[in-house]
């Protein structure tokens, strides 16, 4: 396969990329969880040894240095995705960042008859909160039908808010079909019915620009881990005044103004919701993972991953005995499945020849439903992703073919 001019040749940066033996490995699922380049491998391995020291409390050198390190990680972070650095609130993940509004804004905000519509396509970190929080408040879920090609409808969306709807929730990318969607103007619908939104930006912020002042959401979650980060750290962004408002998450210390037994007063947004000691070395992480892709631009890396989206859609679609989902223009992510073979012999067969996809429902149950399989193949790319990997894909997909007849 002749290699595009738009292909970015990284794969020397991620020292993960080579089996046990040492042969190349090809790693498709980074969707999952991307592998993690040298400078972040050296940044966290620096800030548990040589730089290690809690964060703010110390009053030796080593933890206000630590310290600085810490708060310009958030403002690293903050300034990928277009927000101020007291609106990053640092997670474990984009779990723990939905969790946390549903907990919080959730049980100050929806009560009896209030609607909150989340999408088909949803992967359930952004249904099970909902679903916990609407039995706690009595609030009821509406769920938001596909287009024909996989993406959420937004013409349907429009159909079905009305005034009842305080929230909408939607994935910015699909973690199964890569299909994105116009994410201001589904804050645009919400907003005209006086809903707030959150975007679940999991599988967006590794490959589109995110800029939350211009999609005007008023939440938006994701993880470090899928963006060449650590796993532990993830980050909940939130409009300012909106925050500010939201009572706490866990109780504990850093979180905390005044502690008295009679009365607790709360620290400002972000500590207010971060109690405990912190994900430090994974912070510092995250930081040199923005400061990584920033250093490529996700401009590049979205045209990157649209020629091997390209070429792996055209071949599949080649074969007539491949069911393929999502539409043409899926970001990163290509979901299919072979007549008569399960996606988990493909996936243990692909591995013999060091090929690594998902097999699965992806943690997408209600859209695996809707598709009608119990499971999809699913290959992901990344940075460092290229045309030899989407030739070691095809010609494992070929061999799987020839052993089951
Ligand atoms: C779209 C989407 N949302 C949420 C999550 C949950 O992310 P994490 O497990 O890092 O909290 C994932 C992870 O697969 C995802 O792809």
């Amino acid at each position: 396969m002749s290699t595009a001019p738009d292909i970015i040749s990284r794969k020397k940066d991620f020292p993960g990329l080579v089996t046990v033996s040492g042969d190349e490995w090809h790693y498709l699922d980074t969707a999952a969880t991307a592998q993690k380049p040298q400078e972040v491998i050296d940044a966290v391995a620096n800030a548990l040894g040589r730089d290690y020291a809690t964060v703010h409390r110390g009053v030796y050198s080593r933890s206000a240095e630590m310290t600085l390190a810490y708060e310009a990680a958030r403002r690293k972070v903050a300034g990928f995705v277009g927000g101020k650095e007291e609106e990053i609130v640092f997670t474990r993940g984009a779990t723990e960042a939905i969790n946390l509004v549903a907990a919080t804004w959730g049980a100050a905000n929806l009560a009896q008859g209030d609607r909150i519509l989340l999408s088909v396509l949803e992967h359930h970190s952004n249904i099970v909160p909902w679903q916990l929080i609407a039995e706690r408040t009595g609030a009821q879920i509406d769920v938001c039908p596909l287009t024909e090609d996989g993406r959420i409808d937004l013409d349907a969306a429009e159909e079905m808010l009305d005034e009842r709807h305080k929230l909408v929730a939607f994935a910015h990318v699909s973690n199964v079909l890569g299909s994105h969607i116009d994410a201001r103007r589904a804050a645009d619908l919400a907003h005209a019915v006086g809903a707030k939104i959150l975007l679940d930006g999991c599988q967006a912020v590794p490959r589109l620009a995110v800029d939350v002042a211009a999609l005007d959401c008023d939440f938006y979650a994701f993880s470090a881990h899928k963006l060449y980060g650590p796993t532990g750290i993830g980050a909940l962004w939130a409009r300012s005044e909106i925050l500010d408002a939201m009572p706490p998450y866990q109780g504990g210390g850093s979180m905390i103004d005044r502690v008295t037994f009679e009365r607790t007063t709360y620290a400002p947004p972000p500590q207010r919701f971060e109690a405990g000691t912190p994900a430090i070395s994974e912070a510092i992480g995250f930081g040199a993972a923005v400061d990584y892709v920033s250093s490529i631009g996700l401009d590049a890396i979205e045209r990157h991953e649209n020629v091997l989206v390209g070429q792996l859609r055209d071949a599949l679609r080649g074969m007539n005995d491949v069911s393929l989902f999502g539409p043409d223009d899926a970001a990163g992510i290509v979901s299919f499945a072979l007549d008569g073979i399960h996606p988990h012999d493909l996936g243990t067969i692909l591995d013999e020849a060091n090929v690594a996809i998902r097999a699965g429902h992806h943690c997408a149950q209600p859209l695996m439903d809707h598709l009608g399989v119990p499971a999809t193949a699913r290959a992901s790319f990344g940075i460092y992703s290229d045309a030899d990997d989407v030739a070691a894909l095809l010609s494992g997909i070929e061999r799987t073919k020839r052993i089951f007849g």
